[in-house]
């Protein structure tokens, strides 16, 4: 096990799981794990704050008007200064494209609240009451420039109850964030997270023993 894991968080919002991640992982002594850059896609969002009140560099790059391919190059740039080993997506609101996502190969991973395949998108757990499934969750997945397509590396299920409102839902699928994303990046940190040679959409996962 590396006795530093450097993870660069991007945000785009409340940045609920940022704290998680803040709180669980990096706070932890006895994790070799350390958030080094956290990146917001607009200077006025929450998830800020949060990287300031624990002492984490921050930055801020926006679209501003150009090109995706030109705000990613800049993304990149300022990412990789930071020297991580992963680059967690933890409700980054944006498209990344290859221009991004080239430069950290198998290091980007995305937080979904469903149970992709089912339910891409903006409004997944909406999108999962209204159609009235029985059982929802919530992805975390190895980034690709085809948005919410990228292979599972963990997945974690709720049941819906028919007493359940949209909020009930959204409480629950925001809990299982919050469990599921350290716990990703947990398994990384300790090297236990392997694409298989023939089929790189299987992935194996070894996390830390209860
Ligand atoms: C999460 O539900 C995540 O799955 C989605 O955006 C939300 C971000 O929430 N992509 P927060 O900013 O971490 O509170």
């Amino acid at each position: 096990m590396p006795d530093d894991y450097r993870v660069a968080v991007l945000v785009s919002g409340t940045g609920t799981n940022l704290q998680a991640i803040l709180d669980r992982v990096h706070a932890d002594p006895d994790s070799n794990v350390s958030v080094v850059l956290v990146v917001a896609s607009k200077d006025d969002v929450p998830a800020l704050g949060r990287a300031t009140a624990a002492g984490v560099e921050t930055a801020v790059v926006g679209m501003g008007g150009r090109e995706r391919a030109e705000r990613d190059a800049e993304l990149a740039d300022v990412v990789a200064g930071a020297r991580p080993d992963l680059v967690v997506l933890a409700g980054w609101m944006s498209i990344v494209t290859n221009v991004f996502l080239d430069r950290f190969p198998d290091r980007v991973i995305n937080l979904h609240p469903s149970l992709l395949p089912a339910f891409p998108g903006m409004n997944s757990i909406e999108d999962a009451y209204e159609w009235g499934v029985r059982v929802t969750g919530v992805t975390v997945h190895f980034a690709e420039e085809h948005v919410d397509a990228g292979p599972p590396i963990l997945q974690a299920t709720t049941p819906v109850l028919y007493a359940d409102s949209p909020d009930d839902l959204r409480a629950k699928v925001r809990e299982l964030e919050h469990d599921l994303l350290p716990r990703a990046i947990r398994a990384f940190a300790r090297g236990g997270v392997t694409r298989h040679s023939d089929n790189p959409r299987r992935i194996e996962v070894v996390e830390e023993d209860e």
